[in-house]
């Protein structure tokens, strides 16, 4: 067993050192990069099946084979995120270094921030395979990984060890979840809460992924008041000074009278959040070109959840007067996208699927095109335009 483990390793390594030096040689050859690893590196990557590629792309970021973004970010996009400075408001979302393997290479990519996770108490391995798949037609992806995850001590242990690093400056969320089989869904957030509340800079309560039965119900008023209850028990049990910021992912299949009881919710003090993320994938197939894909089960992530992020965005932002903080996510793949998510009412922003169509230096393409969007629109930082124009975004 312990052999075949090293093997694998070895293995991974191999094709890993092989991969990046065919990279960097090429990077080398061609005087473009961003425009080399759209037309070359990320077609080939798209060959693999989606599992596989993902799988790759993480092992480039852990072995750290990209090479380092030199891009400096234009100071309208310093930001303020509860209590730390962030270079930019970018952030690479959850499910895509679910292990906390990878830390240091996204950051090297230029994200402002990095979410792991979905992390479990116990390790799981998630639905049987094939559960990812790209919808290329559409810049989407259906996942259905159903929160495949080491689980939290060895996920602890990576983390720690990459905060030890010198130079680690990163601002590490993690993302939450539960298992699969528990009995006690609510102690398994908790169980969280004090496993990673001591190294997380913010941790997210994730009851909004579609791939664990009964999970998104956890977003219903009782259930979500008894949650967020024992959930800021927990924080409080915490070291002094480990007042880590808790914020609430959900999904954007909830109708207006479900985001009126989640605020409610989490405006009284014992079960109030720091932080909101919208959205997670959805289980809508409303907006898809390619319609073959309509009856594979899963979430749904990319262009065709856009809009409905963006709308939800702003729902969130009106029914809690601008003063929670939200982290905008879903489809976007521009610095046009990304504004509008801010103007909408995000203060920060996460991407995901669109890496996967365009490849490690969108996030220099989105950071040039926010900063110049930022400026034209006669505004001095990117703080400046949250929630600018709310309420043009609203469902019609
Ligand atoms: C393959 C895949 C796996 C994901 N896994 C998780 C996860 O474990 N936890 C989570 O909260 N969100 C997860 N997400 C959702 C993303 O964090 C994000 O909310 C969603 O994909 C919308 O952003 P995007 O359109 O930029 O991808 C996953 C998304 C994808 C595509």
């Amino acid at each position: 067993m312990e052999n075949a483990k090293k093997f694998s390793r070895m293995r991974s390594l191999g094709i890993v050192t092989v991969g990046a030096s065919a990279l960097l040689m090429g990077i080398t050859a061609y005087n473009n990069k961003d425009r080399f690893f759209r037309t070359f590196v990320m077609p080939v990557v798209r060959l693999l099946p989606a599992e596989a590629s993902h799988n790759l792309a993480v092992l480039a970021c852990k072995y750290r084979v990209y090479p380092v973004s030199d891009y400096q970010d234009d100071v309208n996009l310093n930001t303020h995120f509860f209590g730390r400075l962030l270079s930019n408001p970018i952030g690479i979302a959850a499910g895509f270094d679910k292990n906390a393997e990878a830390i240091a290479g996204l950051k090297d990519l230029g994200f402002g921030f990095v979410e792991v996770g979905t992390v479990t108490p116990n390790a799981q391995e998630g639905n049987p395979k094939p559960r990812v798949f790209r919808l290329s037609e559409d810049k989407a992806i259906v996942n259905r990984y159903g929160f495949n995850s080491d689980g939290h001590q060895a996920v602890l242990k990576r983390l720690s060890e990459t905060r030890k690093q010198e130079n680690f400056n990163a601002v590490v969320g993690v993302n939450l979840g539960r298992n699969r089989d528990t009995m006690t869904p609510v102690s398994d957030y908790v169980q969280g809460v004090k496993v990673f509340g001591p190294v997380a800079d913010y941790l997210v309560i994730n009851v909004s992924s579609p791939n664990t039965k009964g999970l998104r119900d956890m977003q219903s008023k009782a259930k979500l008041a008894e949650l967020l209850e024992q959930v800021n028990e927990a924080r409080s049990g915490l070291e002094k000074n480990r007042n880590v910021p808790i914020l609430l992912k959900l999904s954007p299949d909830l109708e207006v009278s479900d985001l009126n009881d989640i605020v409610a919710v989490i405006k009284r003090k014992k079960s109030r959040v720091d932080g909101l993320i919208v959205s997670n994938t959805t289980v809508s197939r409303d907006n898809l070109q390619d319609t073959n894909w309509t009856a594979e089960a899963g979430g749904l992530s990319g262009e065709p959840l856009k809009a409905r992020s963006t709308e939800m965005i702003a729902q969130m932002y009106q029914l809690t007067n601008g003063k929670i903080p939200i982290i905008g996510v879903g489809g976007i793949s521009s610095g046009q996208d990304a504004y509008q998510k801010i103007e909408a009412g995000a203060s920060y922003v996460q991407i995901y699927t669109a890496l996967v169509y365009e490849g490690p230096y969108l996030v220099e393409q989105i950071k040039d095109e926010l900063s110049k969007l930022i400026t034209e629109g006669g505004h001095s930082n990117v703080q400046a335009v949250v929630g600018t124009k709310s309420k043009s975004y609203l469902p019609k």
